[in-house]
């Protein structure tokens, strides 16, 4: 065996932690820089309990204005500017995977420079000489992990989707608080459940994977597909929305450790090209590759058809088709398409689509998937 194990220093996961956020971020920093999404963040008490906790530990803080969607370079390059201009030496990031993703680019950039197209992936193999400035990442969505990932997406909304990746950008600490996800709108817990799953599936059968990442994805997995239905139905059931959390954050570390694969590869592509959100992408193209993946001979989405049926099944195929029927039928019943036919996506975009597709997670699928192959399954998504 060669691999090495990635974590966040420390995660924390407790109902109530984000009353207590200082005495964490206080380990790392002391001049911290909060990057949080929007209206409810204020108007929820949300950042009053947390500035109470920073300033009860004696920590000094700005406060970036909010992020609402998957972070730009312009927006990067600013948050990076903003923390070099008021001294910060650490940062906490309040949200979803946008505001994870750009508090961990702007961390990475701040002692490093005032660009982050130099650090891009696909772009420039430069790397950051300093290491990145410490974080604390408490997520309010169940969804992409980002509190364990050391890499942030970088969005240019029709050009390209791209991460900037350092092992130093995983955050210090995750802490993971359910009580800031019960107000999650249902569609939210939709697409970023969907997108959790569908990680957890991908790390799972990645060629990367090693016997650590699979003991946490396929127990997750597990746990996931029975959660995110519980909190779907009934947003304020705690202990599913908590399963999902915890969920998502151990997929993050599945992508730290072992990559995903041919949906996320499309995601990216997707992503890039159209306006649909990650999440949706990910849930609806996800039966199609693995039943593209099991037509080229994988089988081992077959122990998780077994961990969450409790059934034996005879044959390793039967049972890896049926995670693709399992995760359309969870779909269905929270209203995901089964394709992405009636998403306003013309034909004549799948060239540029499959191009933009197969960057890093497309190189991570258990078996290859060729330009014209790429292209084809998103004919028959489109
Ligand atoms: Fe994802």
């Amino acid at each position: 065996m060669d691999f090495t194990f990635l974590t966040p220093n420390e995660m924390i996961i407790r109902q109530g932690a984000a009353a207590e956020i200082g005495k964490i971020c206080g380990k790392y920093a002391k001049r911290i820089c909060i990057f949080r999404y929007g209206k409810h963040f204020d108007e929820s008490g949300i950042a009053e309990k947390i500035g109470d906790s920073l300033k009860r530990e004696g920590l000094d803080f700005v406060t970036f204005h909010s992020i609402s969607s998957e972070p730009s370079p312009e927006v990067i390059n600013e948050a990076a500017a903003f923390m070099q201009k008021n001294n910060c030496d650490g940062a906490l990031a309040v949200g979803g995977g946008s505001v994870i993703d750009a508090a961990k680019a702007a961390c990475a950039l701040a002692p490093n420079g005032s660009d982050i197209m130099e650090y891009v992936e696909g772009f420039s193999p430069k790397k950051f000489e300093v290491q990145p400035l410490p974080l604390v990442a408490m997520p309010t969505t169940a969804g992409t992990g980002s509190e364990c990932t050391k890499n942030s997406v970088i969005t240019q909304k029709g050009q390209f989707k791209n991460s900037v990746r350092d092992d130093h950008m995983l955050p210090v600490a995750a802490v993971i608080d359910a009580e800031l996800m019960l107000d999650v709108p249902r569609q939210v817990t939709m697409t970023a459940g969907v997108d959790c799953l569908c990680q957890l599936v991908e790390c799972y059968v990645s060629r990367l994977s090693n016997p650590m990442c699979d003991a946490l994805t396929l127990y997750f997995a597990k746990t996931g597909y029975t959660a995110l239905k519980q909190a779907f139905d009934d947003g304020h059931n705690i202990a599913a929305r908590e399963s999902m959390a915890l969920c998502a954050s151990v997929s993050g570390i599945g992508i730290s450790n072992a990559g995903l694969g041919a949906t996320h590869g499309l995601a990216a592509g997707l992503g890039a090209l159209t306006p649909l959100s990650h999440g949706f992408i990910c849930g609806v193209a996800q039966p199609h590759v693995i039943r593209f993946n099991i037509a080229k001979g994988v089988t081992k989405y077959a122990d998780i058809t077994r961990a969450i049926t409790g059934k034996s099944y005879q044959d390793d195929e039967a049972a890896a088709y049926e995670l693709a029927a399992i995760t359309e039928e969870l779909n269905a019943y929270m209203g995901l398409p089964k394709d992405f036919r009636q998403s306003g996506i013309e034909k004549e975009q799948i060239p540029a689509i499959a191009k933009a597709s197969m960057g890093s997670s497309m190189k991570k699928n258990p078996v290859d998937m060729s330009l014209e192959e790429c292209e084809a399954l998103l004919r028959s998504m489109i």
